[in-house]
């Protein structure tokens, strides 16, 4: 395992837009698997009160200039939603498909003992799905995958009790709500949008990328709003229906990575490349799935008026200033998604119990007030919801003492 070395600042701002704000993270480490070619990489972009929270990705190129993008943007989230916390990210470049991809995760996790045992609270991301950490923590004899979180609380087996009747409280559509919570703010984050806009949800159409956790969480509450969902992709291609997707259906069909059975579909839908889906002819597109999907090639096939990130760091800066020039916002990552983690935080510190509705009534409120502000203040002062998001991350709640975890 290396420390590695500070590489130099790139700050840019490109037309205007505020780019993604590059500064220094408080540590990297880089580590490699003895038994494959797997490379990973724990940044951990800010430590507040001995606490960083952020989950642990695993995807054939992912890189470290990815995962520092990715604990940066944790960083922005935990100070957006005042969570006394700091951010941070973990990244495996490896297959999630590859048979050994377990074995990987659990050596990833053995080397960052030290890290996720005191300091760094990890979760779900692409490519690991939370039951799948959570075991290998079991296996690890760290519990759950809130360890140095839980272990700080007055009673730990209460809390982790909580924690774990959280995660797993059955909400409709067979689901459980630490799985859907992160997407039903993103549903959310969308919801609010044709708000200010004045307009129905049945009036308006979207598109999602992605139909995993987030993305098929997002699908499903938006489609249960009865907002019409004409496009989706997974990894395999895009879907698309002019009459709008039975959302509820496709989701049935995902296999253990997100991805839908195309040999059961539904009639008339049409399959598409991919990459169609960016090109969508919808109100909303919601890139739910990879890093950077959004870039200068493909910005200008953009139809939408908005876009929403679910997935993290969707949009590059490049692409968001071109975007921002025709006038197309994007609700920013740490803001769209930040349900997942603002949520874990609240359940942590006793904020929200373990029962759906106030969790489901406390993220849908939040979402809405902060999506209502980042929108004002684009169409009233010109400024770009992530500027204004970034106003708040400036200027998080200060710690008065140590995190009290009940
Ligand atoms: N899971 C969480 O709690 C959480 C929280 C906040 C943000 N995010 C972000 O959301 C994004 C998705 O994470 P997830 O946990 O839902 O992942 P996931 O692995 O559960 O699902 C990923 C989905 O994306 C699809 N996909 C993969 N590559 C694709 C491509 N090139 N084109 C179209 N679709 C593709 C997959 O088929 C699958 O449907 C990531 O950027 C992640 O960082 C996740």
């Amino acid at each position: 395992m290396t420390m590695l070395n500070p590489g130099p600042s790139t700050s840019q701002a490109v037309s205007g837009v505020p780019t993604t704000r590059r500064c220094e993270p408080y540590m990297r480490l880089h580590w490699t698997d003895s038994a494959t070619d797997a490379v990973g990489y724990l940044v951990v972009h800010t430590l507040r009160g001995g606490l960083a929270t952020g989950g642990t990705r695993m995807r054939a190129g992912c890189s470290l200039t990815e995962v520092e993008d990715l604990a940066r943007g944790m960083a922005n989230k935990t100070a957006t939603f005042d969570l006394p916390i700091g951010g941070a990210k973990g990244g495996i470049d490896f297959d999630p498909k590859d048979p050994r991809a377990v074995e990987v995760l659990e050596r990833f996790c053995e080397a960052m003992r030290p890290w996720l045992d005191a300091h760094w609270v990890t979760a779900e991301d692409l490519g690991v799905p939370q039951h799948l950490i959570d075991e290998v923590f079991e296996k690890l004899d760290l519990g759950q995958s809130y360890h140095a979180a839980i272990r700080r609380a007055a009673d730990p087996a209460a809390t982790l009790e909580r924690v774990r009747n959280g995660l797993n409280a059955a909400v409709d559509g067979g689901f459980l709500l630490g799985d859907v919570i992160g997407g039903y703010g993103v549903a959310h984050a969308c919801l609010a949008t044709a708000v200010q806009w004045g307009q129905a949800p049945a009036q308006t159409t979207a598109a999602i990328q992605g139909v995993g956790t987030m993305g098929g969480a997002a699908a499903y509450y938006l489609h249960e709003a009865g907002m019409k969902i004409t496009t989706v992709a997974d990894a395999a291609g895009t879907l698309y229906c002019a009459d709008g997707l039975d959302i509820p259906a496709l989701l049935d069909l995902r296999d253990g990575y997100g991805e839908i059975d195309r040999s059961r579909l539904p009639e008339g839908i049409e399959q598409q490349p991919r990459n169609a889906i960016i090109a969508a002819d919808v109100d909303i597109l919601v890139p739910a799935a990879i890093s950077y999907a959004i870039t200068p090639d493909n910005s200008y096939d953009i139809r939408a008026r908005v876009i929403v990130e679910a997935a993290n760091a969707a949009t590059t800066p490049e692409a968001e200033a071109m975007l921002a020039a025709r006038g197309i916002p994007v609700l920013p990552d740490f803001v769209a998604n930040a349900g997942a983690v603002a949520w874990a935080w609240w359940l942590l510190l006793g904020e929200v119990d373990d029962t759906p509705d106030t969790s489901f009534d406390r993220l849908r409120t939040t979402m809405h007030n902060k999506v209502a502000q980042l929108l004002t203040a684009w169409t009233d002062e010109g400024v770009s919801p992530r500027e204004v998001g970034h106003r708040w991350a400036a200027d998080p709640a200060p710690l008065t003492g140590p995190v009290v975890i009940p």
